[in-house]
């Protein structure tokens, strides 16, 4: 796996970084996911997973993406923000996650949504991403449960008040 080369800072999201946050998302998934989902949960969603191409096709609607980006400028988490302030993706890197470095671009995606006189950010959180925004103020509205490929999962809607 991927290890950061000095700082972590972030900036904005560029064409080039598409296919390393398509990697980014599936070592996330593969090994962030098992500590509160079943193999068959992750396996599902491993499935969903999009390619580098349906990646850049989702994150090039309009909506805000962010990086934390090395001193090579080599992606390892990212973030976006939609014109509603709806929190689609968060995904961080296993090499960076728990280091705390995910809440400074949470906190950049939050100026940027006052900034823009958002009221509000949702998010349907995983488990993991749970306890992560609950340390960064955001509260729970209800657990959901659905399925992927036939196969039950769960995550939480989520919102803060800004
Ligand atoms: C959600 C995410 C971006 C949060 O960033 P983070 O830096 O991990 O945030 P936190 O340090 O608060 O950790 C949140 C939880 O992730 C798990 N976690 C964090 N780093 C981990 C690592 N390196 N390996 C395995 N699990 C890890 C822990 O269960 C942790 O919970 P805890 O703090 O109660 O132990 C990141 O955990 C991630 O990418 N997760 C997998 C993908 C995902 O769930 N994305 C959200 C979709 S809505």
């Amino acid at each position: 796996m991927l290890q950061p080369l000095g700082a972590l800072t972030v900036r904005a999201c560029v064409d080039d970084d598409v296919p390393r946050l398509a990697e980014i998302f599936r070592e996330a998934v593969a090994v962030i996911g098992p500590s509160d989902y079943s193999a068959t949960q992750v396996q599902a969603w491993l499935a969903r997973v999009p390619s580098a191409d349906v990646l850049a096709g989702r994150l090039g609607d309009g909506r805000k993406v962010w990086v934390l980006s090395d001193a090579r400028r080599c992606a390892f988490a990212f973030a976006d923000l939609e014109a509603d302030g709806h929190i689609d993706l968060l995904y961080a890197s296993p090499a960076i996650a728990g280091t705390g470095a995910v809440a400074r671009l949470l906190a950049h995606l939050e100026a940027a949504a006052r900034a823009a006189g958002m009221e509000c950010l949702h998010v349907e959180a995983s488990a993991a991403a749970r306890r992560f925004f609950l340390k960064q103020g955001f509260a729970v509205l209800h657990r959901r449960t659905f399925e992927i490929g036939g196969v039950e999962i769960f995550n939480f809607a989520m919102e803060k008040r800004l």
